[in-house]
């Protein structure tokens, strides 16, 4: 295999809680530069930066009111060239966001699009009129909460917006707008970028005759999103020639990729739609993991495995557990139990997985979900709709980078959320200087992937074990892997007779290697070498 990030591993950046390298609270693009060798020696591939953009900061950053420049909470242009410069001397390719579904209401594009019905800009978002009672033009809903339309009293026309209202959808099939955005992606491919990672890509166009969804059965839902099927506003099939301008402009430049982020019911299906043939996107980010919900079984973490392993028809998988839009893996997998061993489980898995692997800062440490009070919360999502939805702002607080340290070494002021008392307690100074912390395994399997190609590269054949297994082969002509997670909080054996275990290369406390059977303490990993 060629392409380097097939395989590979990309740590995800939340700019604004990374590191705050100018005190103010907010993490910053020269803090990331700073914390750069922390990254690199995690073993990692590559780094995916959430925006980093010009933005009112209504959807933190994902309201994008100037494609081209850095937002100054962030830092400038020459800052996010010294950064791109610091990371490939350390050998990792940088990733960053591009949103192209929507932007910001304040984006001069907007400004000019909603001043009347005839400018130069006027066929750049989705315009309707209203029906004739004044209603909207169908019953679509946003996912933030409230209608996906509103009303502009310049034009009389409502404008869709399937996130906040501040942030309206582009009109993707208008070809001046598609230039426009493959004008922003060569501007960051010109600039050393190495790879897209495309948001809401399943947004990006809708039914042109803008037909109502249907109602779903389940009615449980506790946002109106959720009590339709999502058949007319998403996933229109002219998105994709979109993607294959975007597919034709990062071919240009040897070696660039994108991962697309589609997430819905059935990511693996739609996953493949978007990325199945060498015109299209190289991968797409799936979300099997990141919608599993509850205290899961071995079973449920095979599912997502075997279905891409059945019906990913040749696309290549890329999986993430947490990121910054879901609550974090070890409490939304464990609830208030989860602990260390929980973390190195998971871990086991995410990173023996085939595919490009996304790993969401903290996650190294075992971090577990913050629980940020009321007064504090952040994101627009939780407010409008708590407390019956969490929100995403307990999964983005910022790193602990000092246990002892004010706001644990973050920043020297306020951070912009707070940093809880249990995440400075698995700080990284800590973990650093402990054997056996989350983050030594972690850095233990992610160098142990870089280095086998089984790992990397290799096939996997799922094994029929039973619970509270999970065990798979990575096949590879220079050597197999067979790799075993007890997914229970109880001891287990898994009868291995027939198996020839070459040596171990990766095992938790107590696992013991016997030759008819492997004896897991709870939560263990074993990766063996096979002959
Ligand atoms: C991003 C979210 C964002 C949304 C709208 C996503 O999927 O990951 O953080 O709110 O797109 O841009």
């Amino acid at each position: 295999m060629s392409e380097w990030w097939k395989g590979a591993v990309v740590y995800q950046v939340y700019p604004r809680s990374f590191y705050d390298q100018r005190g103010d609270g907010i993490g910053d693009l020269p803090g990331i530069t700073d914390k750069l060798d922390y990254i690199a020696n995690l073993g990692v591939d590559a780094i995916w930066m959430c925006p980093f953009f010009r933005s009112p900061m209504k959807d933190f950053g994902y309201d994008v009111c100037d494609f081209t420049d850095v937002d100054p909470q962030f830092g400038s242009i020459a800052d996010f060239d010294v950064l791109v410069e610091r990371a490939h001397e350390r050998g990792l390719k940088v990733i960053i966001d591009q949103v192209n579904s929507h932007c910001s209401d304040q984006m001069p594009w907007f400004v000019e699009s909603r001043s009347s019905r005839d400018n130069a800009k006027a066929d750049w978002f989705i315009w309707k009129d209203a029906k004739p009672d004044g209603s909207p033009p169908n019953n679509w809903q946003s996912i933030f909460g409230g209608p996906s339309w509103t009303w502009d009293t310049r034009r009389r026309q409502y404008y869709l917006h399937n996130f906040l209202a501040s942030q309206p959808d582009l009109n993707i099939r208008n070809t001046e707008v598609q230039d426009a955005l493959i004008d922003v992606a060569r501007f960051w491919l010109n600039r050393g970028v190495d790879g897209l990672r495309l948001d809401a890509v399943n947004f990006y166009t809708c039914d042109p005759e803008f037909s109502d969804n249907p109602p779903n059965e389940d009615q449980s839902a506790v946002k109106p999103y959720y009590m339709q099927l999502h058949e007319k506003d998403i996933n229109h099939p002219d998105t994709l020639a979109f993607l294959r301008r975007l597919r034709a402009e990062l071919d240009e430049k040897p070696g660039r990729f994108a991962v697309a982020e589609v997430f819905e019911e059935n990511p693996t299906g739609r996953s493949v739609d978007y990325t199945n043939a060498p015109d299209l996107i190289h991968t797409a980010y799936n979300f099997s993991y990141l919608y599993l919900d509850g205290k899961v079984t071995a079973e449920e973490l095979r599912v997502p495995i075997r279905i891409w392993e059945e019906g990913g028809k040749g696309a290549w998988p890329s999986w993430a557990f947490s990121n910054h839009d879901t609550p974090r893996v070890i409490t939304r997998w464990r609830g208030a139990t989860a602990n260390e061993s929980h973390a190195t489980l998971f871990l086991g898995l995410l990173i023996a997985l085939r595919g490009t692997i996304f790993l969401y800062q903290g996650e190294e440490l075992g971090l577990p979900q913050s629980d940020v009070a009321f007064e504090f919360l952040q994101d627009p999502e939780a407010i409008t709709n708590w407390p019956e939805t969490l929100g995403r702002d307990g999964c983005r607080t910022p790193m602990p980078w000092r246990a002892n340290a004010p706001f644990a070494g973050f920043s020297t002021s306020d951070p912009w959320l707070p940093v809880p008392a249990a995440h400075a307690e698995r700080a990284i100074d800590l973990q650093e200087a402990a054997t056996g912390s989350v983050l030594s395994h972690a850095r233990k399997m992610l160098a142990l992937r870089k280095d086998r190609l089984a790992l990397r590269e290799g096939a996997l054949e799922l094994l029929d074990v039973d619970e509270p297994f999970l065990a798979f082969i990575r096949r590879h002509d220079s050597g197999d892997i067979l790799v075993v997670l007890n997914i229970s909080d109880q001891s287990a054996h898994l009868p291995i007779s027939g198996t020839t275990v070459v040596k171990p290369l990766f095992l938790t406390q107590g696992v013991e290697i016997g030759s008819e059977q492997i004896t897991c303490p709870p939560n263990a990993v074993a990766w063996l070498e096979l002959g």
